[in-house]
């Protein structure tokens, strides 16, 4: 298929064209590089030997989407949102703007051209606080910051859209934490300055770039006291949009989590990393994060059964992989030097 991947120059996008370009479709990146980089769409044409295309454009912006959706696609994977919780209870407006008002702009840009598959990164934050674990997809929905909600709302425009337009097919992804990097260490997830994702911040800490993890409680009620997560391995994931948009040739809205359906302690991931690493990891405990909760894994039986898709990777190979990718990068793609870097395409272009 030939297919344009919204937010493809970010962490999971840039991942996921990997994988697409290795099942042999066709990709086209788009992104307003708020957060992505060329550098990762130049790391992304070296792992595939393919000379990828860019556009830098935002989503909210429907003529530049009409004028590059009609040069002719079969699908639209959207990863392209801002995700970091707290930002979003700081900058609501601007969450609902980027999130919520760019996929209204990309349905309907996509509805102007005629391409009527979609794949969408949706998060378990759409769970909230969940009542039961592991958690299935009929679980209830509860949207308790900006972000959430906005990942609420795209999910229900695309529903709708789906339920209007019988022809209009999407499958809705909800991640749980992906982790880890690619096996080359040659792309990775950047933060882009102070991580706020446990996985990334115990990297640094493993590098020497902050000097100790602040571990947020240790009186939960799990098995050492703090909060169990799904990490799921960045390449699982890629590996599910392919299966996702293969799903897509027979139709219907799909919502499928995508976990491992295993919870990991914060503890039990900083002894996985220091014992791939080599590395302490000091740590200490402060007080719980507001709005974090105690458990959440997934039921991933649904993905299994719909898409022929489990997750592959454990927690020693993402901490393992996340460690290459660090000790490449130190500084993420701004120390990039592996690979010679092109310059960024000017706005709008295709290079
Ligand atoms: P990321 O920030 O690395 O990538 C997002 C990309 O989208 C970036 O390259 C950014 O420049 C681009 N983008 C953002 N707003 C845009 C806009 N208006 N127009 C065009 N491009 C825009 O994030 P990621 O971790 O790769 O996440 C990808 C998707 O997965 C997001 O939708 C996120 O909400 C979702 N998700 C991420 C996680 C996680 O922990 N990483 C978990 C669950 C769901
Ligand atoms: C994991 C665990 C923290 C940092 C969020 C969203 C989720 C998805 C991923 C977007 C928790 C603890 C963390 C630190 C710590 N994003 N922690 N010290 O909060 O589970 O998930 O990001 O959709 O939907 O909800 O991920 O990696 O921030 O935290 O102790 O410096 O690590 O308390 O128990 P979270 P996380």
């Amino acid at each position: 298929m030939r297919v344009l991947v919204c937010g493809g120059a970010g962490f999971i996008g840039s991942h996921a064209c990997v994988a697409l370009i290795a099942q042999g479709h066709e990709v086209v990146i788009y992104d307003n590089l708020s957060h992505g980089t060329t550098s990762a769409v130049d790391h992304i044409s070296q792992l595939s030997g393919v000379d990828v295309r860019f556009v830098q454009g935002d989503i909210r912006d429907r003529t530049a989407l009409e004028a590059v959706l009609s040069m002719g696609f079969d699908a639209v994977i959207h990863f392209a949102a801002l995700k970091i919780m707290s930002e979003s209870c700081r900058f609501p407006l601007l969450y609902f703007d980027n999130n919520v008002a760019g996929t209204i702009a990309l349905l309907q840009a996509m509805q102007a051209t005629g391409v009527q598959r979609l794949v969408f990164s949706s998060s378990a934050a759409v769970y909230g606080d969940p009542d039961a674990v592991p958690i299935k997809e009929d679980a209830p929905l509860r949207a308790c910051n900006p972000y959430s909600h906005s990942k609420l709302v795209m999910e229900r425009l695309i529903e709708e859209v789906c339920e209007a337009r019988p022809s209009f097919s999407a499958a809705i992804l909800r991640y749980f934490n992906p982790a880890g990097a690619h096996p080359s260490g040659l792309m990775g997830e950047d933060p882009c300055g102070v991580p706020t994702n446990l996985m990334p911040y115990v990297s640094q800490v493993a590098a020497g770039l902050q000097d100790r993890l602040h571990v947020f409680g240790d009186d939960y009620p799990t098995r050492d006291g703090t909060g169990v997560r799904d990490y799921i391995h960045v390449m699982d994931l890629a590996d599910a949009h392919t299966k996702a948009l293969e799903l897509l040739r027979q139709g219907g809205c799909h919502v499928l989590n995508l976990g491992t359906g295993r919870g990991y302690s914060v503890l039990e991931v900083v002894s996985a990393f220091e014992q791939v690493s080599g590395c302490r990891i000091p740590f200490e405990i402060v007080e719980r994060r507001p709005g974090d909760v105690a458990e959440v894994w997934a039921d991933p039986s649904r993905a299994e059964q719909t898409l022929g898709w489990h997750a592959q990777y454990d927690l020693v190979r993402m901490c393992a992989d996340a460690w290459r990718w660090q000790s490449m990068h130190p500084n993420g793609y701004q120390s990039a030097q592996v690979i010679e870097l092109r310059p960024a395409a000017p706005s709008g272009g295709l290079h």
